[in-house]
């Protein structure tokens, strides 16, 4: 049996202008492996709001994605402020970005919704102080 393929980007927490990059990249992977545009573009939108997150909420971290026979399992991992209440979090509208992020465009309380709605599971295992991993999966 093969080894599962796996790809992992390390997200920086300072970077404006790079954040989004790795959903970028993990699209043009998914393309070039033939997959179909439709679970690209889950995978892309989960990844995307998840990598954002982690910009503006987070100071960073990585992501892995890892390619399975049946579905695709991507992981967001970093080591900021946690999330206080999960079920606040994931309503949608419900947002923490202070105002000057408002004023980058994001901050609708819009990015775990649609995280949500774009995977087949979404865990969220998160601790105050420590950080927060979040796993998703696509099914093909
Ligand atoms: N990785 C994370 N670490 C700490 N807090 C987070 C993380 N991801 C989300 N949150 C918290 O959950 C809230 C809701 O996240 P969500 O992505 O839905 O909205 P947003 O990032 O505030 O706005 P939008 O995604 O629409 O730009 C955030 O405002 C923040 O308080
Ligand atoms: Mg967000």
């Amino acid at each position: 049996m093969t080894a599962p393929l796996c790809f992992h980007y390390e997200i920086d927490g300072e970077n404006f202008t790079s954040a989004g990059e790795a959903s970028v990249k993990v699209k043009k992977s998914l393309r070039q492996l033939g997959f179909p545009p439709e679970i690209i573009r889950k995978v892309a939108i989960a990844m995307y709001e998840g990598e954002i997150n982690m910009v503006i909420h987070a100071n960073g971290g990585y992501a892995e994605v890892t390619v399975y026979p049946d579905h695709i399992e991507i992981v967001l991992c970093d080591h900021g402020p946690g999330i206080a209440d999960v079920d606040l979090a994931m309503q949608a509208g419900y947002s923490t970005a202070p105002e000057r992020i408002r004023a980058l465009g994001f901050g609708a309380g819009m990015g775990l919704p649609n995280m949500k709605a774009n995977t087949d599971s979404m865990v969220i295992d998160t601790k105050i102080g420590v950080g927060t991993k979040i796993t998703m999966t696509v099914n093909m």
